[in-house]
């Protein structure tokens, strides 16, 4: 690669100063050369920390020549409006999850890209980087458990009222994640969209039917701290996630994909377990280097979040370079959405909601 895809940063909050600009400092094929956000002690201490211009104004950024794309670190209602403003800039656009909080947005961003030729990701799809996903989806399409039968994601964590206001770090405070219309929703979009993007990677099932249930249990904001869903693929598999935000004796960031009871695949002839960084599986079928009839454990190097995010930019920047369509484009964005945004309508109406093309078993 001759050169660096040049990022600006759009949002300087928690996630830009704990994550993505070290990530940017780490990456082979990207680089970020400037940001900016509102609230001026954003701009200046990520600016002292990174090394890099930051100011308040958005046209610094995107009437930036040397600013070849975006990524998009703001409150979740944001991220649409901000992108078509980058898009029409002529910069490719990166948005931290969730892509949107109406399919509505999600659509008008992907029409915007293709509109102005710039490509478009949102970075939850980064999940199919991390190496027992990419394994995990390799056994499945060998055939190692047979045919999908059902997915389960259970997870909770036990966020601090400080959460609410100031993240986990509190590098600003805010009241966007109380707030339904700012964030789209509770723990669900905010933190389990991840592991659902990975069941839709890991099955390539699409979802065509969601019931779901949610309550405000312990916690004083408009959104969900507790969510169940039960829901039907394109093969007729099921699938089962509970999740919480409010759970005592859990963590404050929870386990998110990562304890045994989490994230499981049955199949039809085995299934797989996601256990911190292993995976455990089990298979009745012949598979090279898997006994048969037993649990076998599978392990992989601590990974923190950053080493996935870091091959994502990467993997977008080839994209770009290359002319081609990065590996998770907005459409797969918009489809996670999707489920996520049924949920919700499920919850509301306590009605099953029908998504999209139905062709398996009812
Ligand atoms: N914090 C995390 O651990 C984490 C992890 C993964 C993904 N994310 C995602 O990152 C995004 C940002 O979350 P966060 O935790 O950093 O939030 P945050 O509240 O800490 O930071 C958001 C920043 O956006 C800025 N902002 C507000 N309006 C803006 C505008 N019009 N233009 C530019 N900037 C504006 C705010 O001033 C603030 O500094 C969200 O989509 C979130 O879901 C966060």
């Amino acid at each position: 690669m001759t050169r660096k895809l040049r990022f600006g940063l759009i949002g300087l909050g928690e996630i830009a100063y704990k994550s993505t600009g070290h990530v940017l400092q780490q990456t082979a094929n990207a680089e970020m050369i400037a940001g900016m956000d509102p609230v001026p002690e954003m701009a200046t201490t990520f600016e002292a920390a990174f090394g890099i211009p930051c100011s308040t104004r958005l046209e610094d950024v995107l009437e930036n020549p040397d600013v070849d794309a975006v990524v998009i670190s703001t409150p979740h209602y944001l991220h649409v409006p901000l992108g078509i403003q980058a898009a029409r800039a002529g910069k490719h656009v990166i948005v931290e999850k969730p892509m949107a909080t109406t399919l509505e947005d999600a659509d008008a961003l992907i029409a915007a890209c293709r509109e102005t030729g710039v490509l478009c990701s949102s970075k939850e799809g980064s999940v199919r980087y991390q190496p027992a996903t990419a394994k995990a989806r390799e056994l499945i399409a060998q055939g190692a458990i047979g045919e999908v039968m059902a997915t389960q994601v259970v997870g909770a964590a036990n966020k601090p009222p400080s959460y609410w206001t100031g993240g986990y770090t509190g590098r600003i405070q805010t009241t966007w994640r109380k707030s339904k219309f700012e964030s789209g929703g509770g723990v669900l979009i905010m933190n389990y969209i991840y592991d659902f993007y990975r069941m839709r990677y890991l099955t390539g099932q699409e979802v065509t039917r969601v019931f779901a249930e949610f309550g405000t249990f312990r916690t004083p904001v408009e959104v969900e701290d507790f969510i169940t869903v039960t829901l039907r693929y394109t093969n007729g598999a099921l699938g089962m996630w509970m999740a919480s935000s409010c759970a005592p004796g859990a963590s404050k960031m929870g386990a998110r994909g990562t304890k045994a009871t989490d994230n499981r695949i049955f199949g039809t002839a085995g299934q797989i377990v996601f256990d911190n960084n292993d995976l455990l599986v089990y298979t009745d079928n012949e598979v090279a280097g898997l006994p048969r009839g037993e649990w076998t454990t599978l392990s992989f190097p601590q990974q923190s979040d950053d080493q996935s995010y870091r091959v994502y930019f990467d993997k977008f920047a080839e994209a770009v370079f290359e002319g081609r369509e990065p590996d998770i484009p907005g459409e797969e964005g918009r489809k996670t959405l999707e489920v996520l945004l049924a949920a919700y309508k499920s919850g509301e109406t306590h009605q099953p909601v029908t998504l999209g093309a139905v062709d398996g078993r009812q």
